[in-house]
């Protein structure tokens, strides 16, 4: 939506204030594992919950997984993320756990007519979210609890790569630590079903990936890694202690997408392209899991290494983390120092046995060297702080150095010499601003990983 819709002026808009709705805020994710998940939509739509309590206590508290709120949503509701006709709305985003079944539905205290509003139409939410959807969705919560039941049938597609437990940490004393298992499968477009599965788990990127766009899947050099909680069928998440058994069903966490593009003459580079956790599932290592299952599965030979498209500053941070951790067991981290200068060994290394990046080997270095800098000595911390600017520096270097170059090799004349030197120098007083600047900003990240190594 637009700051006004359209035929609205500022003062009309004004005072249906209360009738335009944040989306980011609005919009309500639950991911449902059973009909017991539902008992407060039933009893909304039954009329039995008070209407304009806007969120239900309830509907958290009786799910299993807590609902939640997308990250963004400019995609679906434009840029100032704004929904225009509703007073107190809540619009509902539900999956069935495992075979993301969608049933999106609205709840709200009031709505315009065009009566009111001299004929501008509240916002169609479920249309504009349906109609990017690309998949079938439910509007009936009827029809959409009456399939719940199939969920604990639910088999993943592809094939199991591990499954692994994470030990939770509790929140108060009284609490205790509790196991909760997963588990990671791997898929491509062959597998029977998973194309359409596929369609409605890209529905979530929208919401959580900044300038995303769904992939043609019909290329099969795309591979897909999906990661799932296996959950006890009723109450708490599986205990350990418990044998395996068919008690438990699969609830959707997340997955990457990796594409695997040709590299001369009959190599691979992986690209790591879509990446989402769900917000239930955050921050309790299972992104650095699944990264780990992706650097496992491309370690062979042909692979060159594993680059990453347009990593957010949360993926990125994670994977800091995770590639120093990696470089921490190489042979130049047993003797790097404060002094130590790049080279290229340094990236062959860590390219043959973790097929990481020369370019995030480097700033993997960069890391590690700060860590071991002491920033109290003024000596050992300048050291530091120009080997980074020198290195943000460089492509500026090099560009003016071609450029003399091409002068004293006579293949520019002196008025195009004189030319590109007005139109490529910077300022020193300007340069060292600016370097000044991106050093800090970068000292800053790289500090924020060496407290989590
Ligand atoms: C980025 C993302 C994949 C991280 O997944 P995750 O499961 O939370 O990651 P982990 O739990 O393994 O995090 C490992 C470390 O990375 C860092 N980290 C991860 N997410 C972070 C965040 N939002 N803020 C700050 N640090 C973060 C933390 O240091 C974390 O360790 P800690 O929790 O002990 O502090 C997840 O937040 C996500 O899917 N975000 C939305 C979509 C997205 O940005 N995808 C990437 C597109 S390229």
């Amino acid at each position: 939506m637009d700051v006004f819709p359209p035929l609205l002026s500022s003062f009309e808009f004004n005072a249906f204030e209360n009738y335009v709705t944040n989306s980011n805020e609005c919009v309500r994710f639950k991911l449902v594992t059973c009909i017991d998940d539902l008992i407060d939509d039933f009893e909304e739509t039954n009329g039995s919950n008070d209407k304009n309590d806007g969120e239900s206590k309830k509907s958290t508290s009786s799910c299993q997984i807590s609902p939640f709120k997308p990250d963004m949503s400019y995609q679906f509701f434009g840029e100032n993320e704004n929904i225009f006709g509703y007073k107190d709305l809540i619009v509902k985003v539900y999956y069935s756990c495992a075979k993301l079944n969608i049933y999106l539905g609205l709840k709200y205290a009031d709505r315009l007519t065009k009566e009111q509003t001299d004929g501008v139409e509240p916002d169609d939410v479920l249309r504009i979210i349906s109609s990017k959807y690309e998949t079938k969705v439910c509007f009936n919560l009827n029809e959409f609890s009456a399939n719940l039941s199939k969920e604990i049938s639910f088999i993943p597609y592809g094939e199991l790569m591990e499954e692994f437990e994470i030990e939770s940490k509790p929140i108060d004393d009284h609490q205790q630590a509790e196991k909760r298992r997963f588990c990671l499968y791997k898929a491509n477009n062959l597998v029977p079903g998973f194309v359409a599965y596929h369609e409605r788990m890209q529905t979530f990127l929208m919401w959580f990936i900044e300038g995303v766009s769904y992939i043609d899947i019909d290329d099969n050099r795309w591979d897909f890694f999906i990661l799932y909680e296996k959950l006890p069928r009723t109450g708490k998440s599986l205990s350990s202690s418990k044998p395996l058994s068919d008690e438990y069903q699969y609830c959707f966490v997340g997955y990457s997408t990796v594409y695997q593009y040709y590299a001369y003459p009959q190599n691979v580079r992986p690209r790591i392209s879509q990446f989402l956790i769900l917000p239930p599932f955050q921050r309790i290592g299972l992104g650095s899991k699944l990264l780990a299952a992706i650097y496992k599965n491309y370690s062979e030979k042909s692979i060159v290494d594993i680059t990453v498209e347009d990593p957010s500053d949360d993926f990125q941070r994670m994977r800091d983390i995770f590639d120093c951790k990696l470089c921490m067991q190489l042979s130049w981290y047993q003797t790097l120092a404060p002094n130590t200068v790049w080279s290229n060994e340094m990236a062959v290394e860590a390219q043959n046995k973790y097929k990481l990046n020369p370019k995030q080997t480097r700033r993997v270095f960069e890391i590690l060297k700060l860590k071991l800098t002491n920033r109290n000595d003024p000596d050992q911390y300048r050291q530091f702080r120009l080997s980074i600017k020198q290195r943000l520096n460089a492509p500026y270097k090099k560009q003016i150095n071609d450029i003399e170059r091409l002068h004293q090799r006579k293949a520019i004349n002196d008025t195009n010499y004189e030319l590109l030197m007005k139109t490529n120098q910077i300022p020193r007083e300007y340069r060292i601003k600016n370097l000044n600047k991106q050093y800090e900003e970068i000292e800053s990240e790289y500090l924020q990983i060496i407290e989590k190594l």
